[in-house]
């Protein structure tokens, strides 16, 4: 297939727009970027156009996608019995990086949902992303734009090396702000519950709903998580292993010992100065990290290193960014 190439980093062509939506109305898919990392777009009513989606990306079919939709009422055209809360967060974080999931009102194709009674819908914080929307008059599924189980692309470098070729169109929105993706927020409950961590925190969500329960409050743990949440995720190309700074000078010389060419992901200032060709600072400030972050992992190539050691950043525990760590890590000291 041809992946055909638009540009809109500054500024928005008219009839490029209409030719992007006319790919997005003909049942194409689209990669583009949101505010928290790029997704891979389709007709989330066109079930045909949805197993595109899987088909590029390698998805499993028991994966359901967020559907973007671009105002609160397209939000509720697609769901319905929705909790009092709800409206007070939409109004409050919405256009954001948060994912509602709610129950389906059935507009949306089979696939979209992988079976389950409830939809995941969001409205991105991007003007590319909220352009299309407007332009296709369409709800979109769209997960990250990489393979599966791959880091999730923040730039459209990332998502032509994942899919060139195996996608209509990608269009290049230049690096995505956030970082990491939204926050998967179960509405379907008493309380909110977050079933995948992101910027917006439970305190967050907690100020405005009352109340947000997550997997560490008693009593939630067993209940069923996002599908999403079993599979390998985020993984560099090379084995990750996380560990804990007091560990880290001697998890380099056991490496080295076995003659392996490390990779190193960093963040204190001691370890600038250790002897290794491929080393990178994690960054300064969870939006400098979550930002950056996919970048560094997508950095480290068979190419040039055996293995990546990553040190584990100095943040609260459950933070959105420890929780990406810790599903791309093979090993965790
Ligand atoms: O920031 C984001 O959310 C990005 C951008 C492109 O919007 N999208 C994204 O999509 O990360 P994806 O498919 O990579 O991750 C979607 C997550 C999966 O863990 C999936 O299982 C979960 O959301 N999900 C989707 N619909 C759900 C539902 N109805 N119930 C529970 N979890 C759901
Ligand atoms: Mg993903």
């Amino acid at each position: 297939m041809d992946t055909k190439l638009f540009q809109m980093k500054e500024t928005i062509d008219e009839s490029e727009l209409k030719a992007v939506a006319k790919m997005l109305q003909a049942g194409e898919t689209v990669a583009f970027p949101t505010e928290t990392v790029y997704g891979l777009g389709a007709n989330a009513t066109d079930e045909a156009a949805v197993q595109k989606i899987f088909q590029a990306k390698g998805r499993p079919s028991d994966n359901p996608l967020i559907v973007h939709v671009a105002s609160k009422e397209d939000l509720y055209a697609l769901t319905t019995d929705l909790p009092a809360y709800v409206d007070a967060l939409i109004d409050h974080f919405s256009p954001g990086p948060i994912t509602y999931v709610l129950a389906d009102a059935g507009k949306v194709a089979p696939t979209v949902t992988a079976g389950l009674s409830t939809v995941g819908v969001r409205i991105p914080n991007h003007p590319v992303a909220l352009a299309i929307l407007q332009a296709t008059k369409l709800p979109l599924a769209a997960p990250s734009a990489n393979r599966s189980g791959r880091p999730s692309p923040t730039e459209a470098a990332h998502v032509a090396t994942d899919l060139m070729g195996k996608i209509g169109a990608l269009v290049d929105g230049g690096t995505t702000d956030v970082g990491i993706e939204s926050t998967v927020l179960d509405c379907t409950g008493e309380f909110p519950l977050i079933l995948r961590p992101g910027a917006i925190t439970a305190d967050d969500i907690a100020r405005i709903a009352g109340a947000c329960h997550t997997y560490e409050i008693e009593g939630e743990a067993d209940k069923p998580k996002s599908p999403g949440m079993k599979y390998v995720h985020y993984a560099p190309e090379v084995p990750l292993i996380l560990v804990g700074r007091e560990r880290l000078s001697e998890t380099i010389a056991h490496y080295q010992e076995k003659a392996q060419r490390i990779g190193l992901l960093y963040e204190s200032e001691a370890f600038a100065r250790v002897d290794l060709a491929k080393k990178r600072h994690i960054g300064q400030g969870e939006g400098e990290i979550a930002q950056a972050l996919y970048r560094h992992l997508r950095a480290f190539s068979k190419a040039d290193v055996d293995v990546l050691i990553c040190e584990y950043p100095s943040l609260a525990k459950g933070h959105a960014i420890l929780d990406r760590l810790e599903r791309a890590a093979t090993e965790i000291i």
